[in-house]
């Protein structure tokens, strides 16, 4: 990685681990394997080179719909993962932080979630936000609700809610809005992933699948996100 400005926050949607599994005859659980293994590949490189904030989408609100067979193979990579990541983030200075409503999976899960959490709080390297069961527009509702209350309780007024101010009310609450999203793949979407944050993001599509997606292609990433030229809304 040359030097020069790095993003301070970059957001991945992990996209492409069936048809990575399919184009090999194979069972699309073992592209998820396959893309959980690059997972960690690619959290590690992303906090040598110094990202700040990483926020990857490992499963959304929508995901429930794909046959169990696939939910539960999916969750226990997730335990599989979140074990070894209590081993091997922690040597790595990395903080980890799940985004989305965790309260939905299973009571091992969520022990292991709250643990990981928990381990990871005096961390002070990369922070790497986990979104699982997450959805942008359930986030939003969230925080609109969780507004709501506090003007019920009468700790605020309506007329307090700014952009500013609502960002205390979202999972990422405190943390940079994201500077560049890269989604692999092919697919050329948003997919309900931090809807209020990306408002400014640069988006990059690769066509490459998600586990094969390499350190060298987040520099490459990097490199295409340090050329454009960002005007916020001016000019
Ligand atoms: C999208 O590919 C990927 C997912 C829904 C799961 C992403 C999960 C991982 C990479 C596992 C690692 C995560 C952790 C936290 C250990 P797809 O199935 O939609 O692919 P397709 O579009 O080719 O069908």
């Amino acid at each position: 990685m040359e030097d020069g400005i790095l993003p301070a926050h970059v957001g991945i949607i992990m996209d492409g681990n069936g048809r990575w599994a399919k184009k090999r005859l194979q069972p699309r659980t073992l592209g998820h394997r396959a893309g959980a293994q690059n997972f960690r590949t690619i959290i590690r490189y992303a906090s040598q080179i110094g990202i700040k904030y990483l926020t990857v989408y490992a499963f959304s609100t929508e995901n429930w719909s794909r046959p169990a067979e696939e939910v539960g193979a999916l969750l226990r990579l997730f335990k599989d993962y979140l074990e070894e990541a209590l081993r091997d983030f922690m040597d790595e200075n990395i903080r980890v932080r799940f985004i989305g409503d965790v309260a939905a999976f299973p009571q091992e899960l969520r022990e292991l979630i709250a643990e990981v959490e928990e381990a990871s709080a005096p961390k002070t390297g990369m922070v790497l936000n986990l979104a699982m069961n997450y959805g942008g527009r359930a986030e939003i509702l969230r925080g609109a609700k969780a507004f709501a209350e506090d003007v019920q309780a009468g700790l605020c007024q309506p007329e307090d809610l700014t952009e500013e101010a609502f960002d205390r009310y979202l999972y990422t609450a405190g943390q940079p809005a994201p500077d560049l999203i890269i989604r692999p793949s092919g697919e050329q979407r948003v997919s309900n992933f931090l809807l209020w944050q990306c408002a400014y993001a640069e988006f990059v599509y690769f066509d490459i699948l998600w586990p094969d997606f390499k350190p060298q292609d987040l520099d490459r990433a990097i490199e295409i996100y340090r050329s454009r030229q960002r005007r916020f809304g001016g000019v």
